[in-house]
């Protein structure tokens, strides 16, 4: 964070220590008007951040503090393509896929609209195809389609997968990530080969996960349908489109894109086509509309109207004043019920950084913990914490006025719980509150003072609350960009790069090394004892 942030954020946690006995409910009791000020909106979805403990002049600190990080030449040099991922000198461009109406699209000086544009029809074409069956492989119509990927190549297609589920009007789509022997095992048990077609995602085409599924899912293919049929049931989706054909992946069913986009920001590109081929390429393309409708107001929409900058200093002010150390993402809508866990992608691989730009230690705290489930199953689980916990968790609750499939009255209970939470973590219950419900239903004077401490809710817990009018494609693809556009504004006020993310990588160079002394061909050599022992037990049981 540059000097003149640094100075900002130190005058906002003055500030802070000032208004130490400032409250969510003191706020509302002053400002009759504080939801409409304390809301925003981003096309039709409502951002209400009323309920969080933020007054005005925070909040003009808040705005001060990204101005300070230089938050518009930051943006700017985002959306111009400058090479803002340092560390592997690239462009971010992600949000250059979602711009349908573009005339021409620069990168490195070179106009890539036209192999944008291409791959979007040639993934068109294919999806429809498979749709209607005039692609098929050897039991004729495809019915079932298996994504192989990890990371980036998994979390954006299932997360959105399932978020579209009542738009899905192709074939079945599974998917496999993870290197456990189950994940495929258990996908492969329910599917006939001659009609499942294998997506293999990945962007380096090197991930060990990805390629030993892949290799697994080739032989279970092959000894099913032989060799001679992979080409007609294995596509790929990759920037490394040496490796592909190298797999056998024939060059009309490989689908690229490029190293300015991002894993974590990749569902906008060909790895998207299994969303594609489940909901068809009109809904895909509404999906990329919102994300790019998204993109125009965050670079336009002034600081008080700007839903992504305020989601972001919001945060920060969560993280650096407050010192919260995690963020939960609670939608009540249950086909988002892999919303957190992509997120906790996007976010913490984005800004789980303790080196800032300039190659230095940062100063303030980064990225928080982000983690969530679907309401209202989460109330019967981790809600108590949230509500009379220790720690304070700053929450974005999830509504959609309308269900998909409304049955009875399920959709009004689902939104009045909503509410129900966050007036509750806002407002709590105190002690006297609790002393005259309990009175007032008889209990003893004795039995009131034991229990009344139980019973008290603090409250003064912050959240904010989206409320959209439909789970759609085009409102999917918005509040991913939200988040994404979040994501950014916190990396440029903490002044990091959150488009690289080398701590991946030396779990992966370790389990390398380590393969060969668990397969028992290499004896453990300079490890540490634990890994040793390990190692040692692991052999006693396989051998028991
Ligand atoms: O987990 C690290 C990572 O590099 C992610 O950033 C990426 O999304 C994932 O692995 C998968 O990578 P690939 O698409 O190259 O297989």
């Amino acid at each position: 964070m540059n000097n003149k942030a640094k100075q900002v954020l130190e005058n906002l946690a003055q500030l802070q220590e000032s208004a130490s006995d400032q409250t969510i409910a003191g706020l509302f009791a002053d400002d009759p008007d504080r939801f409409a000020t304390f809301s925003a909106r981003c096309g039709d979805i409502l951002f209400d951040y009323s309920k969080n403990n933020l007054s005005s002049a925070q909040l003009d600190g808040l705005f001060k503090l990204a101005r300070a990080a230089d938050l518009p030449g930051k943006r700017a040099a985002l959306f111009a393509g400058e090479h803002i991922n340092i560390t592997e000198d690239r462009a971010v461009q992600h949000t250059a896929l979602r711009d349908l109406s573009a005339t021409s699209i620069m990168i490195d000086g070179e106009d890539m609209l036209p192999e944008i544009a291409d791959v979007r029809r040639r993934m068109s074409e294919f999806a429809n195809g498979v749709r209607d069956g005039s692609i098929g492989g050897q039991g004729g119509k495809f019915t079932d389609i298996v994504n192989v990927g990890i990371g980036g190549s998994d979390l954006g297609p299932v997360m959105v997968t399932a978020g579209l589920a009542p738009y899905h009007d192709g074939p079945n789509v599974h998917f496999v990530s993870n290197v456990d022997g189950a994940d495929i095992s258990d996908v492969l048990a329910g599917l006939n080969a001659s009609t499942t077609l294998f997506i293999v995602a990945s962007k380096t085409f090197t991930t060990q996960e990805t390629m030993t599924n892949a290799q697994t899912a080739r032989d279970w293919f092959a000894a099913a349908c032989g060799e001679a049929a992979v080409q007609d049931h294995f596509a790929a989706l990759s920037t490394a489109l040496d490796k592909t054909s190298a797999f056998g992946i024939s060059d009309d069913r490989t689908f690229g894109f490029w190293d300015w986009v991002g894993g974590r920001y990749s569902v906008w590109s060909a790895i998207g086509l299994s969303v594609m081929l489940a909901i068809g390429p009109a809904a895909f393309e509404e999906f990329l509309s919102g994300a790019h409708a998204v993109d125009q107001h965050f670079q336009t929409a002034d600081e008080r109207e700007n839903v992504p900058l305020l989601m972001a200093l919001i945060g920060v002010h969560h993280r650096n004043v407050c010192g919260y150390d995690t963020h939960a993402v609670l939608p009540y809508d249950q086909h988002l019920h892999r919303f957190a866990a992509y997120l906790q992608q996007l976010d913490m691989e984005s800004n789980g950084k303790r080196i800032d730009v300039a190659g230095e230690e940062v100063d303030t705290q980064t990225g928080p913990i982000v983690w969530g489930e679907p309401g209202t199953n989460g109330q019967h689980a981790f809600y108590q914490l949230i509500h009379q916990g220790t720690s304070v968790i700053p929450a974005d609750f999830l509504i959609a006025a309308n269900a998909n499939a409304p049955i009875g009255d399920h959709h009004e209970k689902l939104v009045a719980n909503a509410l129900a939470q966050t007036e509750a973590l806002a407002l709590g219950k105190s002690h006297q509150q609790v002393v005259e419900q309990l009175k007032a239903a008889g209990h003893s004077d004795e039995a009131i003072a034991a229990l009344a401490p139980h019973k008290v809710f603090p409250g003064n817990r912050p959240t904010s609350t989206f409320i959209y009018p439909m789970l759609t494609p085009f409102v999917l693809g918005q509040l991913i960009a939200l988040y994404e556009h979040k994501v950014f504004v916190q990396g440029a006020i903490w002044d990091i790069n959150s488009y690289d993310q080398w701590g991946v990588e030396l779990g992966k160079e370790l389990a390398g090394e380590l393969l060969p002394m668990v397969k028992g061909d290499a004896q453990p050599e300079n490890r540490n004892g634990s890994t040793t022992g390990l190692l040692d037990a692991f052999h006693a049981m396989r051998k028991a």
